[in-house]
């Protein structure tokens, strides 16, 4: 399956270092060409000796060989990879390769890479589920870094829970397919995504918005890139950095969304409506900052104009997801929307469930098609993104 792949195969300090001896045979038994490079730490946990010999290659740590000052060269070690797979990936590394630190050669290699790139994360449930954690993996998928999931179970600490590094056959299986076609499966696709919050403007000063971050809709852009779909991000207010392989247009209010997405959506293939659009603008705007005095104020509020109707309007057999966001009733206004929306689908998320909705790193997502209703799991963001890009790889293959 991996023959003739290049491999850098870095290992860092941790327990699951031990883990590394198999994965690396198994690489090698399906045909990879592997280098192995440790951190300075990892020596602690698994000899050289062990990896050189299961690697068939002297393994590599330091920037120069001590012994003839020979330089190793993360340069042509990124250049000549098909695939960096950091396993195991400790909280420390991630964090590293977050901020671009270069303290050693596997992060330099990092630096370098042109290749894939792949973690398998490594460490205690508590380090994992920290929010400082999350966040870096957050950050590294949205640069197009493969995370493999860890698994729950059994940890070296004697606790048990989220934080073990998935089993070699599986990471195996993961590269497999990060390097095989089946992961280009939308290339030639064009989508639009609208995500985050639009800003409606009172006065210079003020204005009327909402407590969306756009973490779900910068999510599925990227997992859509990352199939090979081009992907216009039609973007409100958010403090997100611009996934890899994304084109972003940044608006502000609902009316300049309304714009953006319907031209944009002209030579689409279809698109994910992710943004929380506001419902109502100011009617008039102030040009100069509103005086207070000390009566009530009123400001009349005007409707804005429907993005996703529109394109349900306009889009023949192209696709269109929407998102319901609810408090109560959840089903059938999901179902009303799909249906006077034009939806193909719609994802569902209720307030009323917990890690669902607004800010944090998780959802709780149900799919909801004319055929009938699809609840998962508690999940994080970038993998219900996986999951609705999924439906739309398969509505798009069934129609072709
Ligand atoms: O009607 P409601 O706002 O609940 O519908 C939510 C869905 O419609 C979301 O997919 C949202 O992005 C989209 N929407 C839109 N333009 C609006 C209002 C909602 O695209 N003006």
């Amino acid at each position: 399956m991996l023959k003739g792949k290049h491999i850098i195969l870095g290992i860092t300090g941790s327990i699951a270092a031990y883990k590394a001896a198999v994965l690396c045979r198994l690489l090698v038994r399906e045909g990879a060409e592997v280098r192995v490079v440790m951190t300075p730490l990892a020596k602690q946990f698994i000899t050289p000796l062990t990896m050189a010999t299961l690697s068939k290659h002297p393994i590599l740590v330091e920037f120069f060989n001590p012994e003839n000052g020979e330089w190793n060269s993360h340069v042509s070690l990124g250049e000549w990879a098909d695939c960096l797979l950091i396993a195991p990936a400790t909280a420390n590394t991630l964090a590293k390769m977050v901020h671009g630190i270069a303290d050693n050669l596997l992060l330099t290699t990092y630096l370098s890479a042109r290749s894939a790139v792949a973690v398998a994360p490594a460490m205690d449930l508590d380090m994992y589920a920290h929010p400082a954690t999350q966040r870096n993996l957050d950050e590294l998928r949205s640069r197009g870094v493969a995370v493999v999931e860890p698994a729950e179970g059994e940890l070296a600490s004697g606790l048990s829970g989220k934080g073990r590094m998935s089993e070699p056959e599986d990471i195996v299986r993961f590269v497999d397919a990060l390097l095989s076609e089946k992961k280009k499966s939308l290339s030639g696709k064009r989508y639009v995504v609208t995500a985050g919050a639009t800003i409606e403007a009172i006065d210079p000063v003020r204005f009327i918005s909402n407590h969306s971050t756009g973490k779900m809709g910068y999510a599925i852009a990227s997992a859509l890139a990352a199939r090979g779909a081009s992907v216009t991000l039609v973007s409100g207010r958010t403090t997100l950095p611009v996934p890899a392989g994304v084109e972003r247009l940044d608006v502000l209010s609902a009316d300049e969304m309304y714009r953006a997405t319907v031209e944009a959506f002209a030579d689409a293939d279809g698109a994910v409506m992710c943004a929380a659009v506001a419902d109502y603008t100011p009617a008039e705007v102030a040009d100069r900052k509103l005086k207070k005095s000390d009566d009530d104020m009123v400001i009349r509020l005007r409707r804005t104009r429907d993005i996703a109707a529109e394109l349900g309007r306009t889009k023949g057999g192209r696709i269109l997801v929407g998102f319901a966001l609810e408090t109560d009733n959840e089903a059938a206004n999901a179902a009303d929307k799909l249906r006077r929306k034009n939806f193909d689908f719609v994802v569902l998320n209720s307030l009323r469930d917990a890690g669902a909705g607004f800010r944090g790193d998780t959802n709780k997502i149900t799919l909801i098609d004319h055929a009938g209703e699809e609840p998962l799991p508690l999940m994080s963001k970038s993998e219900a993104a996986e999951r609705i890009v999924d439906k739309i790889e398969n509505i798009t293959t069934a129609r072709a």
